[in-house]
């Protein structure tokens, strides 16, 4: 399966991404990775690895839609059948979302549906909550919803700041999506009524994938 990754900055999450798609049998590979950034850190990750890459920089384009269907023409030019949104900061319209209808996967760094949106962590800290994580989920109009094919958690520690609370989930994020990635390409998440369900190798469904606490 031709993959395409969306970033607009660092690119950790493309990294453990391409490591997953490096694994023996891994049954997809990254076409092309894209961001609305021209500086992004993340270009260099796509470039060390010999992945192409290309820059569409929203400022740009006149409206969201315009920057979207140079986008969507960009992917479909490169072949892609799965796009992973990986720290990509842009809200995409309603009619590229729906073009791309659970072939599109993100990753937010909390328990969705808590604290979707920005200043996650923040907002995790100062809500009080025990146990935070992340959250792998198919891509939907509405801004960090949908389905859900994993989560893992991540325990908020008495001193945590945002910046420390942030490093503990993006461990867990490198661990999650390539584990999410996987059962997708391997075709193993289906979506049924707006939830997944997952499946083993041989059909039969298999137990939801959650990540215990790191
Ligand atoms: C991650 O925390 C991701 O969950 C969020 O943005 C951050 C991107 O980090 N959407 P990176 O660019 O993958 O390093």
């Amino acid at each position: 399966m031709k993959i395409g990754v969306l970033i607009s900055g660092r690119g950790s999450n493309l990294a453990a991404l391409i490591g997953a798609c490096a694994e023996p049998g891994f049954r997809g590979r990254i076409a092309v990775v894209i961001s609305n950034r021209p500086g992004a850190e993340g270009l260099k990750v796509a470039e060390a690895a010999g992945i192409p890459t290309q820059v569409i920089d929203h400022k740009n384009f006149a409206s969201r839609e315009t920057f979207d269907a140079e986008l969507d023409r960009a992917l479909r030019e490169a072949g892609v059948e799965l796009i992973c949104n990986a720290g990509f900061m842009r809200i995409l319209s309603d009619g590229f979302v729906d073009k791309w209808r659970n072939r599109q996967l993100n990753i937010h760094p909390s328990l969705l549906p808590a604290f979707k949106g920005l200043h996650v962590h923040q907002r995790a800290i100062e809500a009080g909550v025990k146990i935070t994580g992340c959250t792998v989920h198919f891509v939907r109009p509405e801004m960090d919803e949908g389905p859900i094919v994993a989560q893992a958690a991540v325990p908020v520690l008495s001193g945590d700041t945002p910046e420390t609370l942030a490093a503990r989930v993006l461990e867990a994020e490198h661990k999650l999506y390539p584990m999410a990635l996987k059962l997708v390409v391997e075709g193993r998440a289906r979506v049924v009524g707006e939830q997944v369900t997952l499946m083993e190798a041989d059909g039969t469904e298999a137990a939801p994938l959650f990540v215990p606490a790191i």
